[in-house]
């Protein structure tokens, strides 16, 4: 039977990020009402004695554990370290501390830089632990994959519910814009954003354009995380994608086009690849819990592009 979410106190860690907000207002718009959204400030998720003391305070009866310490392959190569350490123990604690409360279920978000850099494409959950991540993100992927270990374990001695999911790169409205830290789609379009306001006739990108990825628009991995928590139950672990690869010389295109970018495309070889191709079957969520991804990827990068935009002419009234 589903799980009724409007009964539960429901705890999301990271409910103020990209997804969490977006998770945290299709939930609030479903009329759940017992939210529990700590922030990093309220409740550092790596401090142990913390998050006892908030569990036996609040006894949450879900966990949407999401928080994580997170960025594009620029980020990932300058912290590999503390990628490692941050999300390995927030994921050990808090499923350690949420077992001692006996919580009734914990929903564990990993990621797609979990599987190993030879993956043959589409990656299928049976193929992840077949060799060792892409070097630039393995820190970031094993820490988050061991999520996956603990949940396995925990349910095989303690019969701890908890599942685990896979989402593929996220986009949408409210994306993190910061060059340091973000993710290639909105890198692009600010680098394209800030060539057309200054000019300039060109803009560059790292690596050669050759490597592909999949991308998944924010709204539909809410979607798929809500189904999940409400019907699966199970230790294998979850793709959560839209199926669908680009290369990113092809997405760099396509997000040219919708902004009417004339200019050149120059991709800085000197610089890291990154996995060389990325796309998931989807089928196990789709047999688990009937997911699948309903936004095309250009309506998708529409509303970004439009969102984006609107922010930046907000700040520059401000
Ligand atoms: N974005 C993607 O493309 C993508 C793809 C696959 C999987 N994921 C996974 O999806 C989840 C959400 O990603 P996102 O893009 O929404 O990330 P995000 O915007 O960076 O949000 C991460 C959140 O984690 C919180 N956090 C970080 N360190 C913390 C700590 N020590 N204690 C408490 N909270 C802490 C942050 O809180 P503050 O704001 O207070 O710092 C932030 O709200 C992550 O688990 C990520 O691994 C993301």
């Amino acid at each position: 039977m589903d799980l009724d979410l409007a009964t539960k106190r429901i705890m999301i860690t990271g409910a103020h990020g990209f997804l969490g907000n977006k998770l945290l207002s299709e939930l609030q718009a479903r009329g759940i009402r017992k939210l529990l959204t700590p922030r990093r400030a309220e409740l550092d998720l790596r401090e142990q004695t913390a998050v006892r003391l908030y569990l036996s305070a609040e006894h949450p009866d879900i966990i949407i554990h999401l928080a994580a310490n997170v960025g594009g392959i620029g980020a990932n190569l300058r912290n590999p370290g503390t990628y490692f350490y941050d999300n390995l123990i927030m994921g050990t604690i808090l499923l350690e501390e949420a077992r001692q409360i006996g919580l009734q279920k914990f929903v564990a978000i990993g990621t797609i830089c979990s599987y190993p850099k030879t993956t043959p494409v589409p990656f299928r959950e049976g193929d992840l632990w077949i060799g060792y991540p892409e070097e630039s993100n393995a820190p970031y992927g094993l820490a988050k994959k061991m999520m996956l270990v603990q949940a396995q374990a925990y349910r095989q001695q303690f019969g701890f519910n908890t599942i685990y999911l896979m989402p593929v790169n996220l986009y949408g409205p409210g994306d993190n814009f910061n060059l340091e830290t973000s993710h290639v789609i909105p890198a692009i379009i600010k680098k394209i954003d800030q060539a057309q306001r200054l000019e300039e006739s060109e803009i560059i990108l790292w690596g050669d354009g050759t490597p592909t990825r999949e991308f998944l628009y924010v709204d539909d991995a809410v979607q798929g995380i809500i189904k999940a928590t409400e019907k699966y139950n199970d230790s294998e672990p979850v793709n959560l994608g839209s199926g669908s690869e680009i290369s990113i010389k092809a997405l760099a295109e396509l997000i040219a086009k919708e902004m009417n970018f004339k200019g050149k495309i120059i991709f800085d070889k000197s610089k890291p690849n990154g996995q060389q191709r990325r796309s998931l079957n989807c089928s196990r969520a789709y047999e688990k819990f009937s997911f699948k991804a309903q936004t095309k990827l250009e309506d998708g990068l529409r509303r970004t592009i439009d969102w984006y935009l609107s922010k930046v002419s907000e700040q520059e009234q401000s």
